[in-house]
Formats: structure tokens, sequence, C-alpha cells
């Protein structure tokens, strides 16, 4: 197997936690708004908090995405475990301590997932072999495969969370609720208040990489270009909603304000977008 090429700044203090991140303000966070969502869901009905409200063919239509989301969840917990695990703990204490605070908030949102799969009836044993044929597995095995901090970090989170969460979720919640389903919108709300704390780990990391070296903008560039167009793979999941009764969705529109935003994003770096429609 190839050598990994590992990613150290020549000044480790050029790396700044994005909003001040550090475990204390990540309690005071997840205590107000975690608090605030089980009360929510408290306040479900029986028959919305078990999904017997949702349009009919909608949880069928919804699969191939959901298990995009929960595994997706459950992979972020676990290569930011490895981002944390893989840099010299003295040096960036910091960045290790945001990769924590993402690797808890990740693993929380698998749990919500987990939860939803089981009230939509699905059973645990059957998840593993509807991953292995959703489309957007090669999306997260490409990050699990990684062994540098930084390039993880960028990658998810300047690339993956920035195009797909941020953008992704506002529209999933708005959906879910038309359809019914009140469970996987309060999910959605609930999350977006902590991914774009992970996308910021992202840029933070690209930040720091720029200040230390500008021809580090090459690294990045050459990282934001192999991952990025697997991205689309998302597009492919999402498909099948399209085809629920009364649906508006649609995966070209949603893949177009992914492009948009990646743009945006890329060049605000001084990066040459990758994403085109
Ligand atoms: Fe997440
Ligand atoms: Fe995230």
């Amino acid at each position: 197997m190839a050598v990994q090429q590992r990613v150290f700044l020549n000044n480790p203090k050029l790396f700044v936690a994005p909003g001040g991140l550090n475990f204390e303000k990540h309690l005071r966070l997840h205590a107000q708004e975690k608090l605030r969502y089980f009360d929510e869901i408290a306040r479900l009905t029986e028959d919305q908090r078990n999904m017997r409200t949702v349009t009919p063919g909608y949880i069928e239509g919804m699969t191939r995405r959901w298990m995009a989301l929960y595994h997706g969840e459950i992979a972020a917990a676990q290569y930011m475990g490895t981002a944390a695990a893989s840099m010299p703990f003295h040096d960036y204490f910091e960045f290790i301590a945001c990769c924590i605070c993402q690797q808890i908030d990740e693993l929380s949102h698998a749990e919500m997932d987990r939860d939803m799969l089981l009230r939509a009836g699905f059973q645990l044993e059957d998840l593993p072999a509807l991953w292995e044929e959703c489309e957007a597995k090669v999306v997260f095995d490409h990050l699990l495969s990684l062994e540098d901090g930084f390039e993880i970090a960028f990658k998810g989170g300047f690339v993956l969370e920035s195009a797909n969460a941020v953008v992704g979720f506002h529209a999933m919640a708005r959906f879910a609720e038309q359809h019914g389903d009140y469970l996987s919108a309060a999910n959605h709300r609930t999350r977006l208040t902590d991914e774009p704390r992970h996308m910021a780990l992202g840029v933070a990391v690209a930040k720091a990489m720029l200040a230390d070296d500008p021809a580090n903008i090459h690294i990045l560039q050459q990282w934001q270009d192999e991952f990025a167009p697997l991205i689309y793979n998302f597009i492919h999941a999402s498909r099948p909603i399209e085809r629920i009764p009364g649906s508006n969705f649609s995966a070209d529109a949603q893949w177009a304000s992914i492009v948009e935003h990646h743009t945006r994003n890329a060049l605000k770096l001084g990066l040459r977008p990758t994403l085109t429609l």
C-alpha cells in the first residue's frame, strides 16, 4: 500500500479553533440545543414519532438517502476519531479538541438516525446490505481510507459538509414536514446547528495551511479535485425521492445549489472550483 502524504505545519500555532471552540463552549451549545430538541420530540404525538403520519411511499422513496445519512454520520464519527489520533497531541491540542467535539456531534446524529430508522420499521441487521448498494458509500469509504488529520478535516468539512450538509439539510427538513415526517424534520434542524461548525473546521485547516505556506494551495486543490466529484453520488442516492407521491424534490436542482455553494466557498479560499453542472 502506498504511504500516504502527511501534512504538518511549520508553525502549528497558525491553526485557530473556529469560533473559539473548546470543550466548555461545546458543552454549553449542546446543553442549550439538544435539550430543546429532546423536548420537541417529546411533544410529538405517538403517531408522529413513529412515522405513522407520513405520505404512502415516503419511507420507500427515502430509504437510500437515509442509508447515506445514517452510515455517513457513523463514518464521520469514525474518521474524525482518526483525524484526532493522527496528530501530535501537544502541538495540535486545539485541532484535536475540535475533532473530538465533532466526533461527539456525529455520534449523536447517528443515534437520532438509528432511532428514526427503527421507528420507520427497519431492522438493524438489514442495514448493512442496504448500505452496500447505496451509491454514496464511496464518499465515506474515501474519507475512512485517509490517515492525515488535516486532509480528513478539509475534505470532510470544507468539501462534504459544506456542499451536502449545509445546503441539503434545510431542504430535507422542509420536504420531511411536507410529507408528514415530523421526526426527521426535527432531526435535520438540530443537526444543522452542529454542521456549520464542522464546515468551519475544514476552513480553519485550509487557512492555517495557507498562512503556513502559500504553496499549500496546491495540496488543497489536489484534495478538492480528487474528492469533490464523489459528491455527485448523493444525487444518485436521492433520485428515488422524486418518485414519492406529491414530491416536488428535484435531485438536479439540489445539485445546482451544491455546485453554487461549493463554487462560492472555493473562490473565497483562492481555489479553482471543482464541481460543475
Ligand atoms: Fe452529522
Ligand atoms: Fe458533520
